[in-house]
């Protein structure tokens, strides 16, 4: 089956199974290796990309599914060498430990942000529904958040965690 979709603005070409997730996809002949493959099974987010403007976990989506589709990946939201604005901020606030959460994280959180500048700590969260982390600790992950907010939360972590 041959499918044409658009990768962060480039027209791409794929001829092959139509049952192929799109993660094999981008992290394949795409080469582009940001959206990470952990669980396959739409359980961790690691994989999440922008499909025609809402953030989804690329495991899932059969390749056959997208003709005409317009994908964004982790790659696509900043400049080449650039840092998209909430990857900065989780460099800023030092949560990036293994990192293989993250590149959906920007996008889910990007994606957030895009929609709403000022988020509640509650709207982060909900935000982060669908994105694993096993390392980190989400608190430090929405202060980073938070952090680019126009009307900033003051951070309200609990008082017995520690950070990491
Ligand atoms: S690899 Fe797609 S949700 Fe985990
Ligand atoms: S930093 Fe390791 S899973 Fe999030």
């Amino acid at each position: 089956m041959s499918v044409t979709l658009t990768v962060n603005g480039q027209r791409r070409s794929f001829d092959g199974d139509p049952r192929t997730p799109l993660i094999d996809l981008l992290r394949g002949p795409l080469h582009l290796t940001g959206a990470k493959d952990v669980c396959r099974e739409g359980f961790c987010g690691a994989c999440t990309v922008m499909i025609d403007g809402q953030p989804v976990p690329a495991c899932l989506r059969p390749v056959g599914m997208l003709d005409g589709a317009e994908v964004t990946t982790v790659e696509g939201l900043s400049a080449p060498d650039a840092l998209n604005p909430v990857q900065q901020a989780f460099i800023d606030h030092d949560v990036v430990q293994c990192g293989m959460c993250f590149p959906g994280m920007v996008v889910t959180l990007s994606d957030l942000l895009k929609a709403n500048t000022t988020p509640s700590r509650a709207e982060v969260k909900a935000a982060l529904t669908g994105n694993l982390c096993r390392c980190t600790g989400y608190e430090r992950i929405i202060d980073a958040v938070l952090s680019l907010s126009t009307t900033e939360e003051p951070p309200q972590r609990p008082a017995h965690e520690h950070p990491v």
